[in-house]
């Protein structure tokens, strides 16, 4: 009996270790049931994984009623861009490359390669000829039902702020100039009245510059800071530019290589072209796994996505105050909303990912002080895209009127119909008080000023750049 119970924890420490070197290696994606990786793939993230279930507990505080929604989401699952169609429409030469690599050249891995099932199902890929550049960027259908559910959830939830019959003075909808927003705003009110009632329903026209839902698009500040974020080649000492050419990165690129039996090193753009066909496809059809995500193992998902985090946490993110600043109209609007019992009953916005991450940063959710490059891998961090902007990303603030307590009116914000812990607030539920005390800054400010400002734009940078060179000249003469 004594050698059994001491036999027994070595044996499960062996087995442990070996999985520890070989299990992550032999990773087989078609066989995985759990594909706990979906749930970082960033941007590209679907809803129906990033999205909480809204249990009773969320929502219901007992004594008070809710009585108004102020609602901000991205828009659906769409297409990719024009570029990155032209790109993954080529994908299926590649895929004759890793197939040949396997069945003929036989250059795969003596370990760690793409496991039987993957390879079979790649060998079947094929580009959807539909799919072509004059659609670049417009909502799926599963971006139409991502909205659609998700205003059927919230009308279930809240029948008193969402009756099923519409009457105009109790909605106000708006949206971003877009057709993947329209579509998603459509997807919506089909999902609170019916098909066809975007023939009835009042929407609001965007009329001159959209700084409520799209500021950036018209803040020479943030889109010159942004150039260096998007073009990071004129940034090299951005912490995005030096993940992007770390070791992790380069590993992650040989082991993606040699793992689909390439005795070269892929570029780097080949690389992501093939992780973002994952993600998409991946938001697409939800529930049948996608072969390109074989191509990379769980480990080399963590380092992928820590990658397009941190480039949004400069974009959109804590990595520039300018940022916070940028969605004050919206604060504004959410707030003096939020502030009485007048109509509407709801408002419903459709926007875009970076718009969510900035607005999610101007609430304090999911904050850190700071992330760099070298952070890596040891990232206990709470900055996530795939929690603050995976598609249909969305914040809901519900107030509720509480006729018993001292304090009557109160605030939860759900993120992706999570209900937010913020401080200050028990369990999410926030007195008015201490909503307006945490957002006092938005309330009074004047927005056209103050959404495009405060930031340390990289035209600062180089402007201090230019200082230091002209003292260091000015020095030596
Ligand atoms: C191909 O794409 C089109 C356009 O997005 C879509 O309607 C169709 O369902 C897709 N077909 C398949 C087989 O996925
Ligand atoms: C609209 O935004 C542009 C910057 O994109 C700016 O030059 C222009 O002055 C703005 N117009 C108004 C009316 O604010
Ligand atoms: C950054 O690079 C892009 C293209 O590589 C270029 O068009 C742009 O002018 C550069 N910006 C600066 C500030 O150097």
């Amino acid at each position: 009996m004594m050698r059994r119970k001491m036999l027994m924890p070595t044996v499960i420490l062996v087995i442990f270790l070996a999985r520890d070197v070989i299990g992550l290696d032999e990773y087989c994606y078609a066989t995985d049931v759990d594909k706990l990786q979906t749930l970082r793939y960033g941007t590209k993230t679907a809803y129906v994984v990033a999205k909480g279930v809204m249990e009773p507990k969320d929502y219901q505080v007992p004594n008070c009623s809710p009585t108004k929604m102020w609602h901000m989401s991205r828009h659906g699952t769409r297409l990719p861009t024009k570029n990155n169609i032209l790109k993954m429409s080529q994908l299926g030469d590649v895929r004759d490359e890793i197939v040949a690599n396997y069945k003929v050249r036989r250059s795969q891995p003596t370990s760690g390669g793409l496991c039987l099932d993957d390879l079979n199902q790649l060998q079947t890929w094929k580009w959807n000829n539909s799919i072509t550049p004059d659609h670049a960027e417009d909502l799926t259908f599963q971006g139409y039902e991502d909205l659609f559910y998700m205003a059927k959830n919230y009308q279930r939830i809240f029948p008193n702020i969402y009756p099923s019959t519409y009457n105009e003075q109790d909605f106000l909808f708006r949206y971003t100039n877009t057709d993947r927003t329209y579509d998603s705003y459509v997807g919506y009110i089909n999902g609170l009245f019916g098909k066809g009632s975007e023939n009835y329903v009042k929407d609001q026209k965007p009329i001159g510059n959209d700084t409520l839902l799209k500021p950036y698009n018209y803040c020479p500040l943030w889109i010159e800071y942004n150039k260096g974020i998007d073009n990071p080649k004129n940034n090299t000492d951005s912490e995005s530019y030096k993940f992007e050419h770390s070791q992790w990165m380069k590993n992650m690129i040989e082991e993606v290589s040699e793992r689909l039996g390439f005795k070269y090193t892929l570029e780097a753009e080949l690389v992501n072209t093939m992780y973002d066909m994952c993600r998409f496809e991946q938001a697409w059809y939800v529930s049948q796994p996608s072969v390109w995500c074989a191509a990379f193992t769980p480990e080399h998902i963590k380092v992928l996505e820590y990658n397009e985090d941190i480039k949004y946490y400069y974009k959109a993110g804590y990595g520039n105050p300018l940022n916070q600043n940028q969605p004050c109209h919206a604060m504004k609007d959410m707030l003096k909303f939020l502030e009485n019992e007048q109509s509407p009953k709801a408002v419903a916005y459709f926007t875009h990912s970076v718009m969510i991450q900035m607005f999610v940063s101007s609430l304090g959710i999911n904050k850190d002080s700071s992330m760099k490059a070298n952070d890596y891998p040891n990232t206990n961090r709470n900055w996530r895209i795939s929690k603050s902007g995976p598609f249909a990303a969305n914040i809901a603030a519900v107030s509720y009127t509480c006729p018993n307590e001292v304090e009557q009116k109160k605030v939860i914000f759900f993120l992706n119909q999570k209900p937010v812990e913020l401080e200050g607030c028990k369990v999410g539920l926030c007195d008015w008080s201490v909503v307006t005390k945490k957002y006092g800054k938005y309330q009074n400010a004047d927005c056209d000023k103050l959404y495009c400002s405060g930031g340390s734009g990289i035209i600062f940078s180089y402007f201090l750049m230019v200082i230091s060179i002209l003292t260091l000249l000015f020095n030596r003469v």
